[in-house]
């Protein structure tokens, strides 16, 4: 094994667990010191491939970074915040305005925040407004963030939700097209989309009338949830649903929008469009900001009803504007990189679905790919010791992964990363599975 855990990592380790309060890390010490692009190095020097994208926020990889550094730089000499709910500032508005070429028509008014989360609590308070309905609808396995609001809707593991008692308003919830693991028992497309048939049966009918449901929130493919993709029939099914009680369709796309699945908005993939749109992770190259985008439709909001401290910073925006820059400069070969790139890696998955008995099921859209594990092929019981014994297997071999699901793992290089560094990434995989494949 290449990597060895050092005494000042084992001590950083320990400082962490005594210092802080956030509780996800467990899988791999890695104490980053440099990345964000192809390669991740720790403090001791150890070089990592990157399929993590440090939790898919490097999307765009170290040509893109240099230009977000370049102007976060420029912008942090000039002035990094403007009070910009209070007072009046041109670069957000430029910068919001380019933003909406990006979004089908009649997109045209945005909420600036700080965070996946928070662009998601946009939302929520947006649906209220507009719709003066009560409930909301989202689904098993996905994940909205962990504010109540948010946390209200994200249904992902019980351990997000435990020990903080009543959520945000009522909330319906309701299995999402996770073919792989139909809670029906059925196969698609034969099973006719019996998991909407039980959405317009229970869920909006039998505990809510449909009239009182103010948005569905969408993951487009949940992240969190395991990169569960729904067949297209299922998200046109929702606006379906949708269009005919009211309600609105919220695309939560911090996690699969932002290029990530080869187009700019996750659901463009399904043919669909959503009313609002919430973004985050990728979407200043590292810096933190949330966005949530609603049509114009939705009218004007009451004073005073959404706002914030730091939605808008400067430095915030100028790392967005490079980042959309960059975007839309390399559209194109943007595109036909992650449509190459995406087939390759899923080939290889493929191929390793075939040979090894501890793959179940991978799935994925452009370079949003993920990999689920099985006890064995016949049973799927989800293998999650074995899940993480890949991951594991694959950092002390120099290449960072992470979990997600409950036994699943996420294939999500950076957008540019170079065709000989993933096929080495997925050799270093590929020889991790076959290892733990073999072990057990
Ligand atoms: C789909 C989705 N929505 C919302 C969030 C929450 O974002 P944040 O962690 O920035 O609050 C996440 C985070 O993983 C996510 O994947």
């Amino acid at each position: 094994m290449a990597v060895k855990i050092s005494k000042r990592i084992k001590d950083i380790l320990a400082k962490d667990s005594k210092l802080m309060i956030n509780t996800t890390k467990d899988k791999v010490p890695f104490v980053a010191a440099r990345g964000g692009g192809d390669f991740a190095w720790d403090i001791d020097g150890n070089k990592f491939i990157d399929f993590s994208s440090f939790i898919s926020v490097y999307n765009l990889g170290d040509e893109a970074n240099k230009k977000i550094q370049e102007a976060i730089t420029t912008q942090s000499k000039e002035l990094i915040h403007a009070a910009f709910t209070d007072y009046y500032s041109e670069k957000p508005l430029q910068f919001a305005e380019k933003l909406m070429t990006m979004f089908p028509k009649g997109f045209g008014r945005t909420f600036f925040s700080n965070s996946g989360t928070e662009a998601n609590e946009g939302a929520l308070k947006l649906a209220r407004l507009y719709s003066k309905r009560q409930y909301m609808f989202s689904f098993y396995g996905g994940f909205h963030g962990r504010t109540i609001g948010s946390l209200s809707l994200t249904v992902s593991k019980h351990r997000q939700r435990e020990g903080f008692g009543d959520m945000f308003g009522p909330t319906l919830h309701a299995p999402y097209a996770y073919c792989y693991r139909c809670p029906f028992k059925l196969e698609y497309p034969s099973c006719g989309l019996a998991c909407v048939d039980y959405i317009k049966k229970y869920p909006l009918s039998k505990e809510a009338n449909p009239k009182d449901v103010a948005a569905i929130f969408m993951e487009p493919i949940q992240g969190e949830g395991g990169y569960v993709v729904p067949p297209k029939e299922f998200v046109v099914e929702m606006r379906k649903i949708a269009d005919e009680h009211g309600i609105l369709l919220i695309s939560d796309e911090v996690q699969a929008g932002f290029m990530r699945t080869g187009k700019f908005l996750a659901m463009d993939n399904f043919g669909v469009e959503a009313d609002i749109y919430t973004m985050a992770k990728a979407f200043a190259g590292g810096v933190p900001i949330g966005a949530t985008v609603a049509r114009n439709s939705l009218g004007n909001i009451p004073k005073g009803a959404l706002s914030n401290t730091f939605g808008g910073n400067l430095v915030a925006i100028a790392a967005a504007n490079a980042s959309l820059d960059y975007i839309k400069k390399n559209e194109s070969n943007l595109k036909s990189g992650i449509s190459r790139k995406g087939k390759y890696i899923m080939t290889r998955l493929k191929d390793m679905l075939e040979r090894y008995e501890i793959i179940g099921d991978v799935r994925g859209i452009g370079m949003m790919i993920g990999v689920e594990f099985v006890k064995d092929k016949k049973s799927k019981k989800p293998a999650q010791e074995e899940r993480d014994k890949v991951i594991e297997t694959a950092f002390y071999n120099n290449l960072l992964m992470l979990p997600c699901g409950e036994s699943s793992l996420r294939v999500i290089p950076t957008l540019t990363m170079a065709d000989k560094n993933i096929e080495e990434g997925m050799d270093i995989l590929e020889n991790a599975i076959k290892k733990v494949n073999g072990s057990r």
